[in-house]
């Protein structure tokens, strides 16, 4: 039952997504930080997604980005984000999708990420591996960081800080390492977890953008972790999430250790 809502949630939120998709007169405000958007298509879905878990499961706990933590004593807890790459969304680039993660007794135990416009559903479920469309993926098997192909993503307000993105960014482009920027880390996470990129890294994410994609990566056969190398949390901002073989260099890579 958990899996069928979990389903049946995520493709809720992902019909709200082609509904308002390339809508000329989408309804769009601005959060904190510049251009950092939510439209009334992420409303939308948050709805679409919350209605049918409290369905099934009133008691639940839920956090989503727009709405928050509806806090409740149960063991299960919802992470949703209605759509992660909302200015993808607004600009009418199908880089985007909705992803929600279960966690039980503070364990990601299952997650979806699903891009209704590529026709593109990630599920996981902790122990059973990573599947696109039903299909088990796997991550590449790459060995070198400098023959990789990795992915990141910029947070919305400047992170003036020391190794912040720019200077990582940079590293690895002065090295000749292509770095892509998707602007969705979700569709990020699954493109690594499906063997397209080698790694993917980003300083500041939040337990949204993160929590099913960083299950999919590990069942994937990939490694996840903090920019220490330890074991990866969604509730702290910085991940490294790759194939594993080039894990290592990427955290030297990344915290300039070279
Ligand atoms: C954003 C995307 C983006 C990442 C940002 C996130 P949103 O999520 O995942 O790739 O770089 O840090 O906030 O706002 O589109 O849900
Ligand atoms: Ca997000
Ligand atoms: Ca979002």
């Amino acid at each position: 039952m958990l899996k069928e809502t979990l389903i049946n949630a995520t493709e809720a939120g992902a019909r709200v997504l082609q509904h308002y998709f390339a809508s000329k007169n989408l309804q769009i405000s601005n959060k904190e930080g510049i251009n950092n958007l939510v439209t009334e298509a992420d409303h939308a879905s948050e709805k679409a997604i919350m209605d049918t878990i409290k369905e099934q499961f009133p008691d639940h706990f839920i956090l989503s980005e727009e709405a928050g933590e509806m806090a409740t004593a149960s063991e299960y807890k919802w992470i949703i984000d209605p759509i992660d790459g909302t200015v993808n969304y607004a600009h009418g680039i199908p880089i985007c999708c909705v992803s929600i993660g279960i966690e039980h007794k503070g364990s990601m135990v299952m997650g979806t990420v699903y891009n209704p416009f590529l026709k593109e559903f990630y599920f996981a479920e902790k122990g059973q591996g990573a599947m696109l469309n039903g299909d088990l993926i796997a991550v590449s098997t790459e060995t070198d960081v400098n023959k990789s192909c990795l992915v990141t993503g910029f947070p919305y307000t400047y992170l003036d800080v020391p190794n912040g993105p720019l200077e990582v960014f940079a590293r690895f482009i002065r090295r000749g390492v292509p770095v892509r920027r998707l602007g969705s880390a979700a569709m990020d996470l699954c493109w690594v977890a499906a063997g397209r990129f080698d790694g993917f890294y980003e300083h500041k994410l939040e337990a949204w953008d993160s929590a099913a994609g960083f299950l999919i990566v590990e069942e994937a056969g990939g490694k996840v972790t903090d920019f220490n190398g330890d074991y990866y949390s969604p509730y702290q901002p910085s991940i490294i999430a790759t194939n594993g073989k080039i894990h290592a260099d990427m955290l030297i890579a990344i915290n300039d250790k070279m």
